[in-house]
């Protein structure tokens, strides 16, 4: 039972929105609120609720109304909370979490072939001094505003993606060791064209990304890192600024993210929320 809507205001980049008129009690009980989310979500890519204060509780039970949500274990005693923190005593992969200050789609390197996730909520908890600010770019604009020649010219290309790739980013001169670990994880091949459901496309861009498949090497890398500088130049992209209490969710398929370098002896800590996703890479 509901008939109220919520106010949606751009926010002016092509990308992201403020959503008002929403609180926690809302979140809990509307009926209507998860539609209005999914609908803003697919037109906004990222949609801003500021001072929300949703408990962890609420946010996960928000989440399952919009799809499954991930509950492997999280470093937070509430199952369908991960806890995103540079600081080991309160999550002890932290370490990982460096990867984060690089563009990405989540879950694009699973290992068990499970789809990338649908969308991803965080709230804050504890904000950096400075720094950790999260941006986001649209990979659906970054589709659309390719020339036609470019748009023939990448339908039928195929990327490796590895988590070499993304580490290397990290820590740039690995030791052996370090490098054969990450050379154990299987890599993974994705077109670089999206073809959703809904009909839309996409660049399945970030930090993943390897090589593209019968291009040299350095010639793939040079095209890769041109269009993800596109999709990601300054004008295209929104930058949150968080206050605690802020909750920012994401399409992720959509739309690539990062967060801006923050130090590592930050508090800053932000309980993120998984919506698996429902819809394969093709
Ligand atoms: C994530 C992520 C960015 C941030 O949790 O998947 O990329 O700003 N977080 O913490
Ligand atoms: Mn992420």
């Amino acid at each position: 039972m509901s008939t109220t809507t919520i106010t949606i205001e751009p926010l002016g980049r092509g990308i992201g929105a403020q959503v008002t008129g929403v609180d926690r009690d809302r979140m809990a009980s509307d009926d209507s609120l998860p539609g209005e989310v999914l609908r803003a979500l697919e037109e906004h890519g990222v949609l801003v609720f500021r001072n929300l204060r949703l408990d962890p509780e609420t946010q996960v039970a928000f989440c399952w109304r919009l799809g499954e949500v991930d509950t492997s274990p999280g470093h937070h005693p509430v199952k369908g909370i991960y806890r995103v923190s540079l600081d080991t005593s309160k999550n002890a992969a932290a370490g990982y979490l460096r990867g984060t200050f690089h563009w990405h789609i989540d879950g694009c390197l699973a290992e068990d072939d499970a789809y990338p996730q649908m969308a991803t909520m965080l709230t804050a908890r504890a904000v950096a001094k400075s720094g950790g600010e999260t941006e986001f770019a649209s990979t659906y604009a970054a589709y659309d505003d390719l020339t036609d020649a470019e748009k023939e010219q990448f339908a039928a290309l195929r990327v490796v993606h590895s988590l070499e790739a993304t580490q290397r980013l990290v820590t740039p001169d690995p030791t052996p060791e370090q490098l054969a670990a990450w050379r154990r994880r299987p890599v993974k091949e994705h077109p670089l064209v999206w073809r959703h459901r809904s009909g839309r496309r996409s660049l399945v861009l970030g930090s993943t990304t390897d090589s593209v498949v019968g291009m040299e090497h350095a010639a793939g890398r040079a095209l890769l890192d041109k269009l993800l500088r596109r999709c990601t130049a300054p004008e295209r992209v929104y930058r949150h600024e968080w206050s605690v209490g802020d909750t920012v969710i994401w399409d992720n398929r959509g739309v690539i993210h990062r967060a801006a370098p923050y130090d590592p002896d930050s508090p800053r800590e932000m309980l993120r929320t998984t919506v698996l996703g429902d819809e394969p890479i093709q």
